[in-house]
């Protein structure tokens, strides 16, 4: 191990292999939309310049997948292609330029990147970055708007900025963040969307205070993600809200408190909720997508202070469906991104409290899969059955070329 450049740790060995070489490996792709996953031998090239190629440990699906794969918005209709966005990994090599990674290293990636030095990224007042923030409609690498993917000699595009249904994938490397050794992959992941984008809503967006009440909207994985934020914040109570009574199970293990299907009423349901809480929450939190919710949510909240917070991603090109007059009533509402996380700086912070038990991620997974089979992942998903399925990725390459 004498010959290892020094800045290599020695388990990182095996990683040179492939160094600077097109790597053949295995990838989920998506042919159109609503087809089923193909397995296929893919190339990946070596990362560019500020660019790393990482090795997927494991990789979870999140509902963004799952609208992609419906076709759901027709800008992104860019065939074919690899989707996945929550994941962990390990460094396989890392493109000229790239100083605060290394082969070996255990990182999870981020589909809102931080390259540190732009104005947004020097404010403390956002989370967004202006060259790296998450654009659903970009399918290729941005330093040469190229893709580093293909299949049989045609190129396969990317997926918000991540692609982590592969065996090995390439990023740019403000949308990789280097993680504790120690921090389980296999949970890991979840910081990469889900758990990040839920509990970062109510501490870093929110702000919420101790004691306060609670309304979510959608109990999927990220919506108990934001439960998870908001029984760690104290809250008094928080009330779930669901279309699929199914969900209520899994939610009140979770720490969610009450529960209110809308479809057991015959009134809206922020008449309901406004009875229960005398008035309406203090926090609602939309984490359905659905855009008639979206309005419930913002009425459900207390007027003169309530404060809505926009978590679930709306595709429609609808407008947000309020009269100006209503803001009057000191009901506010803000859009979360990425839970107001600044990727690079503070997920290492966060990965740290999940592993000393702070924030629990062991309810968020309740299947887990090889990848060979996620189409099953996502039927799973599609049935509302899942809050988070990992899938277990092939470990190794099949190949080298190059
Ligand atoms: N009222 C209440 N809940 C609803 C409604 C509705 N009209 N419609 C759907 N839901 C519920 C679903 O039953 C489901 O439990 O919303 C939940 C959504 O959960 P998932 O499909 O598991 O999605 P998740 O991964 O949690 O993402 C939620 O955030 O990341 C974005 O694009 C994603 O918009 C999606 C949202
Ligand atoms: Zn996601
Ligand atoms: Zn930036």
């Amino acid at each position: 191990m004498g010959s290892l450049p020094n800045h290599i740790s020695e388990d990182a060995f095996e990683l040179l292999a492939t160094q600077s070489k097109v790597i053949t490996c295995k990838a989920a792709v998506l042919w159109g939309p609503k087809e089923p996953f193909v397995i296929e031998e893919i190339q990946v090239e070596p990362p560019h310049k500020l660019e790393v190629r990482i090795k997927v440990i494991c990789t979870s699906i999140c509902h963004t997948d799952l609208s992609l794969w419906k076709g759901e918005n027709e800008a992104q209709r860019k065939f074919p292609r690899i989707l996945g966005h929550e994941a962990a990994g390990i460094v396989e090599s890392v493109g000229e330029g790239v100083v605060d990674m290394k082969p070996g290293d255990h990182v999870i990636p981020i589909f809102s990147g931080e390259c540190g030095d732009c104005k947004f990224c020097k404010s403390e007042k956002t989370n967004l970055c202006e060259k790296y923030r998450v654009d659903p409609f970009r399918s290729t690498m941005l330093g040469d708007g190229r893709t580093r993917f293909s299949v049989r000699g045609q190129p396969v595009y990317h997926f918000l900025s991540t692609s982590t249904f592969s065996e090995y994938t390439v990023l740019d490397h403000a949308c990789v963040v280097k993680i504790d050794r120690e921090a389980p992959l296999e949970r890991m992941c979840l910081l990469s969307c889900g758990v990040s984008t839920g509990v970062g809503a109510v501490w870093n967006t929110a702000k919420m205070e101790a004691g306060s009440s609670v309304a979510i909207f959608g109990l999927g994985g990220v919506g108990l993600a934001v439960a998870e934020g908001a029984r760690v914040s104290g809250a008094s109570r928080i009330i779930g809200v669901d279309i699929n009574p199914d969900k209520f199970i899994k939610a009140k293990a979770m720490g969610v408190t009450e529960f209110v299907n809308p479809r057991d009423y015959d009134r809206p349901v922020h008449q309901v909720i406004r009875e229960m809480t005398e008035g309406g929450v203090d926090y609602s939190f939309e984490c359905s997508g659905n855009y008639q919710v979206l309005r419930e949510s913002f009425l459900s909240s207390h007027d003169g202070w309530g404060m809505t917070i926009i978590v679930g991603i709306h595709a429609s090109p609808k407008m947000l469906p309020l009269h100006p007059m209503e803001l009057f009533d000191g009901r506010g509402i803000i859009g979360s991104t990425f839970g107001g996380f600044k990727g690079k700086t503070q997920l290492p912070g966060l990965a740290i409290r999940c592993m000393k038990g702070e924030v629990n991620l062991e309810g968020f997974i309740t299947h887990e899969l090889p990848m060979s089979q996620i189409n099953q992942a996502f039927k799973l998903l599609n049935e509302g059955k899942t809050l988070r399925c990992l899938l277990h990725v092939a470990s190794s390459a099949v190949g080298l070329s190059g």
